[in-house]
């Protein structure tokens, strides 16, 4: 069988690392583009025990050449765009950087992969932030978009530059409209990680509170793991296309979060407090997503509930914070 190439952006991120692992499965040889930081960004690639099996590359998205040279040397046939400025968040703090990196950087990355390979399949990481202030109850691919946030207007534009390359110049280039999706390798800084992580220390007796922002909101949230398997089944696709990928059932965060501290046997009302620093300038209230033509076209569907999830998040993080493994709390504006 001949081998195939696959170039990540975004490896050393959540969805990168289990990217990684299941084309590593499928027997790809694995590229990834790393950008330069002075902090570790490997430990996902670690836990996974992959980081001696990928080839990383250095580069950033905002460095045309550095992608030019990412995609001579991957010799890649697929091409899975993943990295940005990913936290919310921090888009109202870095709105410009948030549109160069989450924005322009598919436009840097596209225009790479039409000089030195427009045969790659591509694949665009765009998300149901897009849906923002919801014009329908639940959310597909026909839904029209309304985002709330700097990252969700960078990811609107990036959206629909790869739907325009695919029809301006016939590329092989789908976009997965991915709703939340959560692990233990979840950056601290999203709600579900910060909950498990609070509660862990918590039940360790290393802290007692957690400091939260709207809880009321509500989120589809679903496994990484099972996500980034619907991200190469698009790229295998005879026809390039566009797919919502979501579980179907939307929790709030309040729910969430006693589903995590129950798994400890403790009650969130002891512990969390309402912290108005917390809450965003403008909020995506409710997202609940419509998987049904990924699950007609792709065979894909979620496997994994939102209890199972937390339960793994929450015994992850009780590792973890037994075993005293340092973490990134530092860089946290959360
Ligand atoms: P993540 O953990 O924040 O990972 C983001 C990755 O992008 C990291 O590897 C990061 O590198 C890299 N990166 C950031 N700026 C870069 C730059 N200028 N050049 C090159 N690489 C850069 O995000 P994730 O949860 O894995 O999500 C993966 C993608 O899916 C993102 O595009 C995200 O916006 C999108 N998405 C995520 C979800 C979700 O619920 N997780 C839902 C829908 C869409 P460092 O490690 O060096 O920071
Ligand atoms: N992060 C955070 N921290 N969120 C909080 C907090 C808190 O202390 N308290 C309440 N929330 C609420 C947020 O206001 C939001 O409504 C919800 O929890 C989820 O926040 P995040 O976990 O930060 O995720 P997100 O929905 O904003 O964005 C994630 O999902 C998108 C897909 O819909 C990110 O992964 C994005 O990159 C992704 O595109």
């Amino acid at each position: 069988m001949t081998t195939r190439y696959a170039l990540i952006t975004g490896i050393t991120g959540q969805d990168g690392a289990y990217l990684a692992q299941l084309l590593l499965q499928k027997g790809y040889d694995v590229w990834g583009l790393v950008a330069r930081r002075s902090t570790d960004t490997l430990w996902r690639l670690r836990e996974l025990g992959i980081d001696a099996d990928v080839r990383l590359i250095d580069g950033d998205l905002t460095d045309s050449s550095s992608l030019i040279r990412s995609m001579q040397a991957s010799r890649a046939d697929e091409v899975y765009n993943l990295a940005a400025q990913s936290f919310v968040g921090a888009s109202w703090n870095q709105p410009l950087l948030t549109a160069q990196v989450t924005g322009l950087g598919a436009a840097n990355l596209l225009e790479a992969m039409r000089m030195v390979n427009s045969q790659a399949r591509f694949y665009q990481a765009s998300t149901s932030e897009m849906f923002g202030l919801i014009q329908a109850e639940k959310q597909s691919e026909t839904t029209p978009f309304y985002p709330r946030s700097p990252y969700g207007v960078a990811k609107l534009y990036a959206h629909w530059l790869t739907v325009n390359y695919r029809e301006s110049y016939g590329l092989h280039a789908s976009s997965g409209i991915l709703f939340n999706h959560e692990s233990p390798l979840r950056g601290l800084e999203f709600v579900t990680r910060k909950v498990t992580d609070a509660v862990a220390r918590i039940k360790l007796g290393l802290t007692s509170e957690l400091r939260l922002g709207n809880i009321d909101a509500k989120r589809d949230w679903g496994f990484a793991g099972d996500y980034v398997e619907a991200m190469w089944l698009m790229l295998q696709q005879d026809t390039p296309d566009d797919y919502v990928i979501a579980t179907g059932r939307t929790t709030t965060v309040r729910e969430m979060c006693r589903i995590a501290f129950s798994h400890v046997g403790l009650n969130m009302e002891d512990h969390v407090v309402i912290d108005p620093a917390f809450f965003r300038p403008a909020e995506v209230d409710v997202l609940l997503g419509d998987p049904g033509k990924a699950r007609a076209q792709i065979g894909w569907e979620a496997k994994t509930s939102l209890e199972q999830l937390i339960a793994m998040m929450v015994e992850a993080d009780l590792r973890r914070v037994s075993n005293g493994q340092p973490d990134a709390r530092a860089r946290l504006a959360a």
